[in-house]
């Protein structure tokens, strides 16, 4: 199914991908960057993963509104990475989730450079990671972090919700596309099929060339891509959309779209999986 962001109104929604877990972002097709942001809702608080760029606030903010969620009720901001198309937002959201538990969590690392998104009398919200178990817990949810240092971020990592075996990947599958499809489903052909010009499915554009082309520019030391190429190989059955356009996933997780992976084989993998 092709999907058009200029046609398909539901996109000015946010969208449930998941129980509990919102798609909050948008794509502005004069850049060819998808911005997935996802919201995860558990009782009465919520956490928000890679929160956007600073043109994106208003947008993302407006569709958090829309799930019904206040953002007095964010515990957390979860940044899996440092770039500015994730973190730009960071200084508005903490204006607005202005609660006193708030915490903005990613990796040490990360968070040298994260620090520069924010006022200085913010830096106590910070929180690395690697001080906390690699988990976050809250009313009975709990994340796991998985770091996947150097793709692309020497602290980049991605998120695990075990509730529903969801993984969030953060830019792991991106990619420049200028064709968007928020659910990417691709099928047992396309783990095998090695013709990137020409798609056996009729697509239109191949998603896994885009994907390999910045994957190829992004995270280009071989021992990461093989570690990774290991790891992606028992991650579970949804992952989360990456931050760019298309995407796809390791062999048994199915792709969210430029963005949103989706269910393709169901496994029972627990965090010590990876
Ligand atoms: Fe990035």
């Amino acid at each position: 199914m092709e999907l058009n962001m200029t046609i398909d109104i539901k996109y000015d929604r946010p969208l449930q991908m998941a129980d509990g877990i919102f798609w909050v972002g948008h794509r502005d097709e004069r850049f060819n960057l998808a911005c997935n942001p996802y919201l995860i809702v558990e009782g009465d608080q919520a956490v928000l993963i890679d929160g956007g760029s600073r043109t994106d606030f208003a947008i993302v903010m407006m569709k958090i509104l829309q799930t019904g969620v206040d953002p007095q009720k964010v515990a957390a901001l979860i940044y899996q990475h440092y770039d500015p198309d994730l973190c730009g937002s960071m200084s508005n959201f903490i204006d607005m989730c202005d609660s006193p538990g708030l915490k903005i969590i990613s990796e040490k690392t990360n968070n040298l450079f994260i620090s520069y998104y924010m006022p200085r009398d913010k830096y106590h919200l910070l929180n690395a990671i690697d001080t906390q178990a690699y988990t976050f817990v809250w009313n009975d949810r709990i994340l796991n972090f998985i770091p996947t240092p150097y793709a692309h971020s020497p602290g980049s990592f991605v998120t695990y919700d075990g509730k529903t075996k969801t993984l969030f990947s953060s830019d792991l599958f991106g990619s420049y596309s200028t064709q968007w499809e928020l659910v990417l489903d691709l099928d047992d052909k396309c783990f095998t099929c090695r013709d990137y010009d020409v798609c056996p499915n009729q697509r239109v554009q191949c998603p896994v060339k885009d994907i390999l082309f910045f994957t190829g520019r992004s995270c280009p030391a071989p021992k990461r891509c093989n570690m990774l190429s290991a790891r992606s190989k028992n991650w579970p059955s949804t992952v989360s959309p990456p931050n760019m356009a298309a995407s796809s996933v390791g062999k048994k997780a199915s792709l969210l779209s430029s963005t949103t992976w989706r269910r393709w084989t169901k496994s029972e993998l627990t965090p010590s999986d990876f």
